[in-house]
């Protein structure tokens, strides 16, 4: 017999740590109950894991708030869930768009074009160095490849230099990931790493704005220095926000889609060869990986009044969380959801979101995937795991921390011409 509803666990980081998503439990949501009322952990919440009911509530921003709480963290957890800065993915209408439109400008598939070869430049560079220091061999695919590829890009948009890319990396594991003990300080709490970190990282933007406001220079900090709201400049506090969300939104993320889609591939090789023989296929396969990885595990909103959503009656001031990957299997939106196809089409997966807070990087972390991805087909003569994947400790991005992988690269017919 089917345990009680009331027995699933939907938010537990330990569980995303140890068995990854809870796609089982999902199911059947999905099925028998589609607006839930979870109350394992405190506060209660409203799982949402329906594709249509995800993108209702989305895009009501004004009856649905992003403010206080953008992301579910059990207080099991010890973690106030909140973050240190009030960033644009906290924000409600009106004062939302305001905010957002200042770098919304950047990151339009116009705007980015010009940055496409950049992109591309980076992920072939990046896995040059991994056939120069060894061609064949085994290696950590995250450290290796996937982590470094979206900070890279990242620190190219913000204009900062390489050197400091080991900063931004571990920033970005202690703000966005310190519910995980590996990536908190020593003897600290998570909340206390993460406020740790973003002062550090505060205070490196600030220099760095500082300098930016005396010689401008094109990219996005010396943009911010520049920006207005309602004919004022952006304030210092506002702005170290902004480098805040920018930093931290496009990191893990991509990182964890592109090691996903690795991981996706190694599962299904009759994919992978697909791929690697028709790499006009890599738009589509990169937006299967986002359906299937889906790396944002849930954003959550709060009713601003009583409302019902398919008969459920909800409070104001009660909480609703919205569970990506499910949606993403949601059998009334994809065909046979559970298949990873490269050529699945159309594909309307929310691993972006939808609605008000539509990912601001969509575009941007498409162009990496894509990069990743058509050069990882070319190269990759042979990859196998070498070691099980170790799983983050984290109920908010669903992350792999190390994907050991044996590999076999070819030489880059196009750089030693
Ligand atoms: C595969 C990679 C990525 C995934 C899966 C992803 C997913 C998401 C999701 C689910 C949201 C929230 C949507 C909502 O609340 O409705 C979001 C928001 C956001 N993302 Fe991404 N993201 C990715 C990459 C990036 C990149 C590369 C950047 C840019 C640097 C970025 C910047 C942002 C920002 C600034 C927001 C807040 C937008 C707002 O509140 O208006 N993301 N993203």
């Amino acid at each position: 017999m089917a345990a009680p509803l009331a027995d699933l666990e939907l938010i537990d980081p330990g569980e995303f740590a140890r068995h990854g998503y809870p796609h089982a439990a999902w199911r059947r949501l999905r099925r028998e109950a589609p607006v839930f009322r979870s109350e394992r952990h405190e506060p209660p919440f409203w799982a949402l894991v329906r594709h249509a009911e995800i993108v209702a509530v989305s895009r009501q921003p004004q009856r649905f708030l992003s403010a206080p709480r953008f992301q579910y963290i059990p207080a099991s957890e010890g973690e106030s869930g909140e973050f240190v800065a009030r960033t644009i993915i906290s924000m409600d209408p009106p004062g939302h768009r305001r905010y957002r439109e200042i770098a919304s400008p950047q990151f339009t598939p116009r705007a980015l074009r010009a940055l496409e070869a950049e992109v591309d430049r980076i992920a072939g560079d990046l896995l040059e160095e991994l056939a120069q220091e060894s061609p064949s061999g085994e290696c950590d695919f995250v450290a290796a490849f996937a982590a470094p590829l979206p900070i890279a890009v990242i620190a190219r948009l913000l204009g900062l230099p390489r050197e400091d890319w080991p900063r931004l990396y571990a920033w970005t594991n202690r703000i966005v990931s310190a519910s995980d003990p590996q990536y908190r300080d020593p003897g600290a709490t998570a909340d206390e790493s993460r406020q740790r970190a973003t002062h550090e990282l505060f205070a490196y933007f600030a220099e760095l704005a500082a300098r930016r406001r005396a010689a401008p220079e094109d990219d996005l900090v010396s943009l911010l220095g520049r920006a207005r709201i309602g004919g004022a400049p952006l304030s210092q506090e506002a702005l170290l926000a902004y480098c805040l969300i920018l930093v931290a939104a496009g990191n893990e993320t991509t990182r964890n889609a592109i090691s996903g889609g690795l991981q996706a591939f190694l599962e299904h090789p009759d994919q992978w060869r697909r791929v690697q023989r028709e790499p006009a296929l890599l738009p589509r396969a990169v937006e299967e990986i986002l359906r299937w990885t889906s790396p944002v595990v849930q954003m959550s909103r709060t009713a601003a009044e009583d409302v019902e959503i398919e008969g459920v009656r909800i409070r104001a001031g009660e909480l609703l969380v919205l569970f990506y990957p499910s949606a993403n299997r949601d059998e009334a939106v994809f065909a046979e959801p559970e298949r990873f196809r490269v050529d699945r089409h159309p594909n309307r997966h929310l691993a972006f979101g939808v609605g008000e807070h539509f990912c601001l990087g969509a575009h941007l972390a498409r162009m990496e995937l894509v990069a990743a991805f058509r050069h990882l087909a070319r190269r990759l003569e042979h990859v196998e795991l070498a070691g099980e994947p170790v799983r983050l400790h984290s109920s908010q991005v669903g992350g792999i921390k190390q994907l050991p992988v044996r590999y076999a690269l070819r030489a880059d017919a196009r750089r030693a011409s």
